[in-house]
């Protein structure tokens, strides 16, 4: 069974969609520890109530790299597989992607490459885009970028605000995310340049 380490720092929706999908049995992976660089991220406490191991690491005044050497040594120590980013607001530094190449995955609530970083349901939403939705992909030390997994597409209505429309796309958030996992757990894929074949 592989095992996943996941990195959050707020609500951990996605998270617990994923540890939802483990326990009916639809997705063959384990969670091995969930860890926060935020102490107070309900996320945190969500891992707790459900028994798994939950690490906070502050992040605050450390940089990059030294912070990267922290969660490396955790995930590390719990022996994970894969490395699952659900909401956790900070970029990777190239040392900890070198660590878990092509074992980084992240979700992304645009379809990117539109609408990189914060709040990019809004920025949908305000550039008047008559389809967004949400992205899987692996991740490098850009922002945002690396291989696509799978996309969601979602219309935006008319009577749509941008929480109305960021609520449906978090829909599919929870849905595509556990799909990608297993895709990828499985080795179910090759990546050719930045595409994403699946087999
Ligand atoms: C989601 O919208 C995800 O796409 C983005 O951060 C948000 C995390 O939400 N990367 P949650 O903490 O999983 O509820």
């Amino acid at each position: 069974m592989k095992r996943l380490g996941v990195m959050l720092s707020g609500r951990g929706s996605n998270f617990e969609a994923i540890a939802d999908r483990i326990a009916e049995g639809k997705l063959a992976a384990e969670i091995a520890v969930v860890i926060s660089n935020r102490p107070d991220a309900p996320g945190l406490e969500a891992a707790r109530r459900r028994g798994l191991k939950a690490v906070s690491l502050p992040s605050r005044g450390l940089d990059r790299e030294e912070y990267d050497r922290q969660t490396i040594a955790e995930l590390k120590a719990n022996n994970v597989d894969f490395v699952i980013l659900a909401g956790y607001m900070r970029l990777l530094s190239a040392t900890f992607i070198r660590e878990f190449p092509l074992r980084v995955l992240n979700i992304h609530p645009s379809l990117l490459p539109a609408f990189t970083g914060l709040d990019a349901q809004h920025q949908a939403f305000d550039y008047g885009v008559r389809f967004s939705g949400c992205t899987v992909h692996f991740v490098d030390e850009h922002l945002d970028n690396g291989p696509i997994i799978l996309q969601a597409a979602v219309p935006v209505e008319c009577d749509d605000t941008a929480e109305t429309l960021s609520a449906r796309i978090l829909q599919q958030e929870h849905r595509i995310y556990s799909e990608a996992i297993g895709i990828v757990v499985n080795g179910k894929f090759r990546v050719e340049g930045r595409r994403v074949v699946l087999s």
